[in-house]
């Protein structure tokens, strides 16, 4: 399938989307939110795709945030739309089913660092920035900074980069633990894939299963999230994934999960 936006490539059980407008620096304009929301229908339902990779096309930009040309033209009506609609494409990629790693090579400001949040892992090069510099254009986050950076790094260090819109370093996103990882550049995507095949090699009924899980913990109090953690637990314990893994363990060997 053939994208304006962007490139997908799929190799060993892990898709790599590649945000490809390298002259607006990967700006999300609305064709490319069209492009990730049918990308990210079709990756859900590819049962060959366990573990999906989002970076920016070049060196310089993951994302520069949400196409400004674009924005520009909203009135009150069509702002709400234009933040509903963004919000509803990342809700898509969070709600994917597989884990989603965010290669962060570059800036990674506004949409772009919202997209990463709505991510499962972020890495990130050496030379990535990240902010949400919104307020400079007179307005707020609009997918998703204020919940998911708020719940990711607390109230104190999200008031801080939401209100001041200052661009933050890898190493200073890492230590808030807005990412997970730094590499030098040219490692960037070997380290994510690196990751996406650790990932791919578990069975994956679990992880589907974890990550459901996680995501839970962020709306229902720790009680109920607990009774839900157990739900799930049990219904892995009736997987082939379930009988392997242990009897491996058993058997002194390593799992073989069949995963088809
Ligand atoms: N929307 C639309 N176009 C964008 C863009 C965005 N968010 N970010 C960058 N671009 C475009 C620029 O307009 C420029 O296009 P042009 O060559 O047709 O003029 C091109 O990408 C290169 O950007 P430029 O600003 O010249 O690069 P730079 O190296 O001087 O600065 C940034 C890089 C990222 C600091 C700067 O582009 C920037 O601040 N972008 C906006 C970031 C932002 O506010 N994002 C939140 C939006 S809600």
């Amino acid at each position: 399938m053939d994208y304006n936006n962007l490139i997908v490539a799929v190799e060993n059980r892990i898709a790599i989307i590649t945000i490809n407008r390298p002259e607006k620096l990967n700006a999300l304009n609305h064709e490319t939110f069209s492009e990730l929301s049918e990308v990210i229908t079709n990756l859900k339902n590819d049962k060959n795709v366990y573990v999906i990779i989002l970076t920016g096309v070049g060196g310089k930009a993951f994302v520069a945030g949400a196409d400004i040309v674009e924005l520009h033209k909203n009135n009150a009506a069509q702002g709400k739309e234009f933040s509903e609609f963004g919000q509803a494409v990342f809700n898509q990629i969070e709600n994917v089913g597989k884990p989603v790693i965010a290669a962060v090579n570059g800036f990674a400001l506004g949409g772009g660092c919202e997209l990463a949040l709505a991510c499962h892992i972020r890495l990130a090069s050496e030379n990535a920035k990240f902010g949400q510099p919104e307020v400079n254009l007179g307005i707020i986050p609009g997918y998703g900074g204020t919940q998911r950076l708020t719940k990711l790094v607390g109230t104190g260090k999200a008031f801080e980069f939401i209100l001041t819109g200052n661009l933050y370093s890898a190493e200073e996103a890492m230590k808030i633990g807005l990412v997970n990882s730094v590499f030098p550049p040219e490692e960037l995507l070997e380290k994510a894939k690196e990751m996406a095949n650790t990932i791919a090699s578990k069975g994956q009924y679990a992880v589907r299963a974890s990550i459901e899980a996680i995501l839970k913990s962020r709306e229902i109090n720790t009680y109920d999230g607990l009774s839900y953690e157990s739900n799930l637990f049990g219904l892995c314990c009736d997987t082939d994934d379930f009988k392997e893994g242990t009897k491996a363990f058993l058997e002194k060997r390593k799992p073989n999960f069949d995963n088809s």
